[in-house]
């Protein structure tokens, strides 16, 4: 039963399963979720006068005050709506949640290298050092969206693999949760997107860097990976289940023309599929041997062009619409000629983002990048600019890229 509560009325523990308005003009990337912080509780509180509150999909304890509060609200006038925080307040806090962040990405990224080190040495596997990880990914995801997928925007060459597979358990977790998975299926699916691919470490490097087609042969050893990544799971023991099925299927696909067992529909597991789809995404997005970056805009177009047999076209377009419009991370240019990149979602449209300045309309970079609301007040700076494109990497130059997600940029 859905239950229309006040704001004010809303505490955490309750399941918001709808907004007063839609959900992408919204700052949440979760269609429905519980509310876990005063973070969220505040967020909605800016967002919203009223929200509908799922009464068995809330903590039980407070089911009769939802019911009592619900009863409450027929007779009151709804509240107005609060003052949005100033710019200059808001830009800050985006500037602090990037910044940590970043401390975050080098932390879990120098812990993937150990383990794929130690892997790669016949190690075994720290099942409790990656459920470590995973929760404290999951808390930042929790806490902020919008920030955690700043994480997964440094693509540094010699750190590749373990990007990689960081980029695959944050927006595997970011989409379970946009899915309403319960917590721990999103824990399996992060935990499964950091060790996707460990099974390369079996794999020749000589095959794995190669530039240009590989043979017969090398293909066959390539796609050894998910079974090699199994095998290694098992030797360390206590992997759950649903992370080695999730090794093992990554690269299923429903129509049975993935690998290693060529899989059709129901025989594949649904978390194993969700984290595939993930993982081809980041895949487009990143600069492999033979297959230059795209956008996360234009990864998002080839998935829903070509992908559609593979995954079933509800899924894609459910992650395009957890992704948004204009992917946190894509570098825009606007109507004026000036380039900025993504840097938060806006409460009111996912076509007007946040975004941190690189490049004036005469291609000049800026010294310090300014942070530029598109769907601010009249006659602020960005409120007359709208979106023209969204640019390639390479387009746009993958080098500057890389300067721009540096820590001294943003601080
Ligand atoms: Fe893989
Ligand atoms: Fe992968």
């Amino acid at each position: 039963m859905k239950c229309k509560l006040r704001v004010t009325d809303v505490s955490t523990g309750m399941y918001v399963a709808e907004l007063d308005r839609p959900w992408l003009e919204s700052p949440f990337l979760f269609q429905g979720f519980t509310v876990e912080s005063r973070r969220e509780l505040s967020q909605l509180r800016e967002t919203c006068q009223y929200v509908f509150v799922d009464l068995e999909r809330s903590r039980s304890d407070l089911q009769s005050r939802i019911r009592r509060q619900a009863v409450l609200d027929r007779g009151k006038p709804s509240q107005t709506v609060q003052e949005e925080a100033p710019p200059e307040h808001r830009f800050k806090a985006i500037k602090r949640e990037l910044a940590r962040a970043l401390d975050i990405r080098e932390k879990t990224r120098q812990y993937v290298d150990v383990l794929m080190d130690d892997a790669r040495l016949g190690k075994h596997v720290s099942v409790q050092g990656v459920k470590t990880v995973v929760t404290e990914l999951l808390d930042t995801i929790l806490i902020n969206p919008s920030a955690s997928l700043w994480l997964i925007q440094l693509r540094e060459k010699d750190h590749h693999t373990a990007q990689h597979a960081i980029n695959t358990a944050v927006i595997g977790m970011i989409f379970a949760r946009h899915e309403g998975l319960d917590r721990d299926a999103i824990e399996s699916v992060g935990m499964g997107g950091l060790l996707h691919d460990i099974g390369k470490v079996k794999v020749p490097r000589s095959v794995l860097h190669r530039e240009g087609p590989l043979s017969e042969d090398e293909l066959k050893l390539m796609r050894t990976h998910p079974e090699q990544g199994l095998r290694l799971l098992e030797q360390s023991g206590g992997v759950p289940e649903p992370v080695k099925r999730i090794v093992v299927q990554h690269h299923e696909r429903l129509d049975g023309s993935g690998y290693p067992r060529s899989l059709v529909d129901r025989q594949i597991d649904s978390l194993a599929l969700l984290v595939g789809l993930v993982d081809l995404y980041d895949a487009m997005c990143g600069d492999w041997p033979g297959n230059p970056a795209l956008s996360p805009h234009r990864a998002l177009a080839k998935l829903r062009r070509e992908e559609e047999k593979g995954f079933g076209r509800e899924r894609i377009e459910r992650f395009i619409k957890c992704m948004g419009v204009y992917p946190i991370g894509t570098v825009v240019r606007l109507s004026n000629g000036a380039k900025g990149m993504v840097v938060s979602h806006n409460r009111t449209s996912r076509l007007k983002p946040v975004l941190m300045m690189v490049e004036d309309p005469r291609g000049t970079p800026y010294r310090k990048r300014p942070l530029v609301d598109l769907a601010g007040p009249r006659g602020s700076s960005g409120a007359e600019w709208q979106i023209e494109s969204a640019l390639d990497p390479a387009e746009f130059g993958e080098d500057k890229i890389r300067t721009i997600t540096t820590t001294e940029t943003i601080l």
